[in-house]
């Protein structure tokens, strides 16, 4: 790909400057083991695992404190915050510009579409970004904290874990623009769906996989409302909908008001990080049109994954994993790109 070889170049120019750069750089051996500096480790766009390990070695520790508290205070709290990782990253790539408030420079991407009224665990994400700052100052990135947050979520749900590549930057910017463009609707097409995976450079399998996200958190009616009430223009409700299922969320979401009423993505285990979302795909109970179209849809491959993780939870979790790392990958700033945000929600003076 076209961008992990002007990192490759990046990271060779910051070797060479090494003596210089080191204070400025705080990953691992900065310029000096083989693929230092946060750099080539792994083909992993430039991250590496190691990142902290002597810069801030209690880096997770410190992420996975505050998790534990914040989510047992309210488990959703998992469910938003790997969110937050996902919308991240497909804007500009995983570089915490989701996180930017509105500023004389920034016009910040929270009131997207998708993001007004929706996303939330800011609070949290500031909580653990002040600790990091106590223990290690103006070294573990925003975007960092964010794929720390999701994998921590994940496991503290029931999840799965992973190796997480890490030595992203900050962006100096964000876009609202692109918040709009990029993060697919939930009444989307199987075709948009693929489409938007694929400018990510994310295929099928990355977007079953991924969607297995929604076996924890909610949705509001104003994101399934159409689904109960016109889903083709028509005045009917959608046909795949399982008609038990239905009639419950029609009391949740009627057909005027009540848009920010709540109903949980996977009805069965809201909580619980499980391969559940799955069954119920089967079922005809999915919540969003995004999530039952990856059955009904029409796409071979994404039929025949919906039904392979609903009956295999390990394979699920592993592809789950693998796709976690892939979009935890998105274009992130290396090197001397960006910079350690001191407040996740502005940029540096
Ligand atoms: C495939 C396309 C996707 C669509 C159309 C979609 C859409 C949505 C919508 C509409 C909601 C409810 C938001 C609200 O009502 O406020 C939601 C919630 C959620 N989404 Fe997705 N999503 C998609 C993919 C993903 C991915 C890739 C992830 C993570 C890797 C993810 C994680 C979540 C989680 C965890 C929640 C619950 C959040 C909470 O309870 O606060 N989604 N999604
Ligand atoms: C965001 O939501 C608020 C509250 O519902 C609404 O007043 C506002 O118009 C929305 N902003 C945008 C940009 O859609
Ligand atoms: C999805 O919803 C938006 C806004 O409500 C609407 O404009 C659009 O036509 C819908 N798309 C589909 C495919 O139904």
């Amino acid at each position: 790909m076209a961008f992990s070889k002007v990192v490759s170049s990046v990271i060779l120019v910051v070797s060479f400057l090494s003596p210089t750069f080191t204070l400025a750089f705080p990953g691992p051996n900065p310029g000096f083991s083989p693929g230092g500096g946060g750099g080539s480790g792994g083909g992993y766009a430039g991250l590496c695992p190691e990142f902290y390990e002597f810069s801030c070695p209690q880096a997770n520790d410190i992420v996975m404190s505050v998790l534990e508290k914040a989510i047992g205070r309210e488990p959703r709290m998992a469910a938003s915050l790997l969110r937050l990782h996902f919308h991240d990253c497909f804007v500009q790539g995983c570089d915490a510009s989701i996180l930017l408030d509105d500023s004389a420079t920034i016009v910040s991407e929270k009131k997207s579409g998708p993001n007004n009224n929706s996303v939330r665990g800011f609070d949290v994400i500031d909580e653990i970004k002040a600790k990091l700052e106590q223990a290690c100052p103006q070294t573990v990135s925003c975007a960092d904290v964010l794929a720390l947050s999701a994998r921590g979520s994940t496991v503290l749900s029931g999840g799965p874990s992973w190796e997480l590549p890490l030595g992203r930057r900050d962006s100096k910017t964000a876009s609202l623009s692109a918040s709009n463009a990029n993060i697919p609707a939930p009444n989307s097409t199987i075709q948009t769906l693929i489409a938007l995976f694929n400018r990510q450079g994310l295929d099928e399998t990355d977007l079953v996989a991924l969607s297995g996200s929604h076996t924890i958190g909610v949705a509001r009616c104003v994101t399934f409302r159409q689904r109960l009430y016109n889903q083709n223009g028509n005045n009917q409700p959608d046909a795949t909908l399982e008609r038990t299922y239905y009639n419950g969320l029609k009391n949740t979401c009627p057909r005027l008001g009540g848009d920010n009423n709540i109903f949980p993505l996977d009805l069965a285990s809201p909580i619980r990080f499980d391969n559940t979302y799955f069954k119920l795909i089967l079922q005809g109970q999915g919540l969003l049109n995004s999530d039952e179209v990856l059955l009904t849809g029409n796409v071979g491959k994404t039929m025949e994954l919906v039904k392979e993780y609903a009956g295999n939870e390990g394979v699920f979790f592993e592809q789950f994993a693998n796709s976690m790392v892939k979009m935890g990958n998105i274009s992130p700033l290396t090197g001397s790109n960006g910079e350690i945000r001191k407040n996740c929600r502005q940029i540096n003076n």
